[in-house]
Parts: structure tokens; C-alpha cells; sequence
């Protein structure tokens, strides 16, 4: 639709920026004076030609202005002026679930997927226990708020067949190809929140693997899959992904709406189930709750450079970190404090690979050296001083001892 309205008004809202334009008509920034506040005004442009889809609009709009949740759009108010339709609601900042998929380059990780897909259920679990089906569930229609929540808009609003028609003229009912349900796809007529747990398993799909389920040349080809062809298992393009994972993806988008996950919230809780981080059970396997979680704050805290390196140190030799205070390598380190930064680098070799006995070898030389020769001498020096003495009690004078030494020595020196 080409903007003609930004800078015009729309009943008391002051239409400022055209924000973009979709099947159903454009959403502007607006501003509301009564309540001096900025606004989002989705307008639907020639639907008021056709008396039963302005009523069916109203009916939508009042419910989907009744939903309160946190991660569904507040729809603030509604109405028709100058042959258009529109609805006012909160101005959420963006960016959209579908702008995130287009940037984001990398698989996206299993704590990440389950948030997002845990917020998208709720929202859904609560619309339909108020009887509304959304109908065109995508990351289109799923805009982050300011506190980064994921919050669903276009309640109710799509795919409804005579709104839609009026408002494109075209003749056919299609919601957003890429995510319709196979029954929604024949008809909009008795469409169940089946419809947007199928959505949900296609959004889920894309998540996990940044690509749609099923592609095509044309929209009507996309949609001959949807009716058809069995979705590929999400591991085909992403290996890493458990085989329950793929089990979660692949019963959210049965044919058969009674295959399907009874509700948004059950397909959440087997995503969350088959899907637990890696880290988390590699830590749960390992470590005590206590060192478990000193472990996750010291990991997402910006740390100083001593933390940083005792963090290394506990995660790449957790041997000697876990070691008992009492052991003799650790009484031997204890007189210096270099010692005891340096013994978990001299241990982490060592002490893994090498026989408990080499400590204990290592040291053995040093034994003799100060244990076993020190008798030897003392009893040598003792021997020395007898014998002199005896020679002296004798009656040898010193000169003659001194010239006996002498020619001693020059009888054993060659
Ligand atoms: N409440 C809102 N606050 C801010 N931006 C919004 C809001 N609702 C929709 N938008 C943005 O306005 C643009 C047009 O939305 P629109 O719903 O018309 O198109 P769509 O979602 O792409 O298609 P569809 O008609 O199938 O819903 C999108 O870029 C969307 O992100
Ligand atoms: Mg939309």
C-alpha cells in the first residue's frame, strides 16, 4: 500500500511515520493528544466497502483489545474514519522475531530457542483460553518490547476470507504461506488453535535451522507442501540437534490436528524436555550444586585478571581444585604462595598422567644425601681426633707428626 496518510490524521491520532506495510494494510507511528502518548495505527485500507467484514472487524478487534498479557500487543482502541479501517495499539520498538532471523548468521542456542518459543506459547495458551485463535502466527507478527519480552501482535485480525478480500481484492484466502496449517490452507472456515500450534512447530522449525520447512517457486506451491509433504526432521540441517527435538517439531506440524501438541504451552514443555543445555547437564553430572553455580556466576561476570585466571585454572584443572587440603603434594606447596599458584599448572600433567608412586621416586636420591652420610663423617672426624690424640699421649711432638704426614702423603698422592 503507498503511504499517502503519514503526516494526515486518522480520527484524533496524528499519523507521523509510516512503520511498514503487510497483507492486511500499513502501521504508522502515530500519536494520540488526548493521552499525549506515541501510538501504533494499523490501517486497513477499502475493508469499510463491506458491511459484514466491518462488523467482523469490530468483533475481532474488541477481543483482541480484551487479551492481557505480557506478551500479547495492547490494543488500545479501534475505529473507522476517511473508508478505512483502523486499530490503534502500544508502540513496541522492535525488532521483530522475523528482522532477528534475518541477522542472525549462527544457530541460535537451546536456552535462547526455548525462551523465545516459551513466551510465544504462553501468549498463545492464553488467547485461546479466551476463545481467540491468532491465525497468523510468524516472526513477523512477534515484535520485542522495551524490556526485550517477545510480544505477539495481530490478534484475531488475518485471514479472516471477506476482511481480507476487501482490503487486497484479491480473490483467494492465503495467510503467510510459509506457516499455514493444511486445514487453514482449504479454508479459513473452522479454523481451531491447532491452526497456531502448527504455526508455532513452523517458527519453532525456523529457530532451529534459520530456514522454513518448506519451500517452493510460488506461494501455491508452498502451500501444496504444507497439505502433502511430510516436513524434513530439523537435525537433516542442523546435526547437533537431539532426535527429540526433532520429534517436538515434527508432531506440531502433523496433518492431523489431533496429532498435534493439545496445546501451545504442552509443545513448549517437550521442546524444554528434550532440549536441556548442555552446559547444564555437563555441570549437573560433574560438580556440586554450590561449585555449579560459583562456575555460572564467574562465567557471565566481566572478571578481573587474578578471577580470570583462577577461572582457567578451575576450568581447565579441575583435578587439582577438587584435591584434598591434606594431601602430601599440598602440604609440600604450602610454604610459599607462588608455590600455590603455580602447583595446579605443575599438577595438571603430572598428576593425571602419571603413577601416584613418581612423587615419592622423585625425592627418593635426596634420602641418602643428608640421612645416610652424615654418621659416616661424624664417625670419621671422631676417629681422626682418637688418633691423634693416642699419637700425642705417645710422646710424638708435633714436628715429628707434622713430617709424618707429610711423607704419608707423598707415599699415596702419585
Ligand atoms: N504494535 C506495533 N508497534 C510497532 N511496530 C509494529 C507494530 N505492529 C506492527 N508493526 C510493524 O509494522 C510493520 C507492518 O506490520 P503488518 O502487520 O502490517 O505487516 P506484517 O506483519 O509484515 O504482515 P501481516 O499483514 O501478515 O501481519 C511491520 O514491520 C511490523 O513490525
Ligand atoms: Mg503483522
Amino acid at each position: 500500500m503507498a503511504d499517502t496518510l503519514t503526516g494526515t490524521r486518522l480520527g484524533p491520532y496524528e499519523l507521523r511515520a509510516l512503520l511498514g506495510s503487510g497483507g492486511m494494510g500499513s502501521v504508522y507511528r502515530g500519536y494520540d493528544p488526548a493521552l499525549d502518548r506515541e501510538v501504533a495505527i494499523k490501517v486497513i485500507g477499502g475493508a469499510a466497502m463491506l458491511p459484514d467484514a466491518l462488523a467482523r472487524f469490530r468483533r475481532e478487534a474488541r477481543l483482541a483489545a480484551a487479551l492481557r498479557h505480557p506478551n500479547i500487543v495492547h490494543v488500545y482502541s479501534f475505529g473507522e474514519a476517511g473508508g478505512r479501517l483502523y486499530m490503534v495499539q502500544e508502540l513496541l520498538p522492535g525488532p521483530s522475531l522475523a528482522d532477528l532471523l534475518r541477522r542472525n548468521r549462527r544457530p541460535m542456542p537451546p536456552a535462547r530457542v526455548r525462551a523465545l518459543v516459551g513466551q510465544l506459547a504462553s501468549a498463545l495458551d492464553y488467547a485461546h483460553a479466551q476463545g481467540v485463535v491468532h491465525r497468523d502466527v510468524k516472526p513477523g507478527n512477534a515484535l520485542f518490547n522495551a524490556a526485550g519480552s517477545l510480544v505477539l501482535t495481530d490478534f484475531g485480525l488475518a485471514r479472516d476470507a471477506r476482511l481480507h478480500q476487501a482490503a487486497t481484492g484479491a480473490g483467494l484466502v492465503m495467510g503467510t504461506p510459509g506457516y499455514i496449517a493444511p486445514e487453514q490452507a482449504v479454508g479459513s472456515g473452522g479454523v481451531t488453535k491447532g491452526a497456531d500450534i502448527y504455526a508455532l512447530g513452523v517458527v519453532l522449525f525456523e529457530l532451529l535451522t534459520g530456514r522454513l520447512p518448506f519451500v517452493a517457486e510460488t506461494p501455491m506451491g508452498v502451500v501444496l507442501k504444507h497439505l502433502y509433504d511430510d516436513p524434513p526432521p530439523p537435525s537433516t540441517l542442523r546435526p547437533d540437534l537431539p532426535p527429540a527435538v526433532d520429534a517436538v517439531v515434527l508432531r506440531a506440524m502433523r496433518k492431523e490436528v489431533s496429532a498435534r501438541f493439545p496445546s501451545a504451552g504442552a509443545l513448549a514443555a517437550a521442546l524444554d524436555a528434550a532440549w536441556p543445555d548442555q552446559a547444564r547437564r555437563s555441570v549437573a553430572r560433574s560438580r556440586p550444586a554450590a561449585s555449579a553455580s560459583i562456575a555460572a556466576r564467574a562465567s557471565t561476570r566481566p572478571a578481573p585478571r587474578k578471577a580470570m585466571r583462577a577461572r582457567a585454572i578451575g576450568e581447565h584443572e579441575s583435578v587439582p581444585a577438587r584435591r584434598s587440603p591434606n594431601t602430601p603434594e599440598r602440604r609440600e606447596r604450602q610454604p610459599s604462595p607462588a608455590g600455590a599458584v603455580r602447583a595446579p599448572r605443575r599438577a595438571t600433567i603430572p598428576d593425571q598422567a602419571r603413577p601416584r608412586s613418581t612423587a615419592p621416586a622423585a625425592r627418593a636420591p635426596a634420602t641418602p644425601a643428608y640421612g645416610g652420610l652424615w654418621p659416616l663423617r661424624v664417625g670419621l672426624l671422631t676417629a681422626c681426633i682418637v688418633g691423634i690424640l693416642l699419637l700425642v699421649g705417645f710422646g710424638f711432638d708435633q714436628a715429628t707428626l707434622t713430617r709424618g704426614w707429610a711423607e704419608l702423603l707423598r707415599i699415596v698422592t702419585p
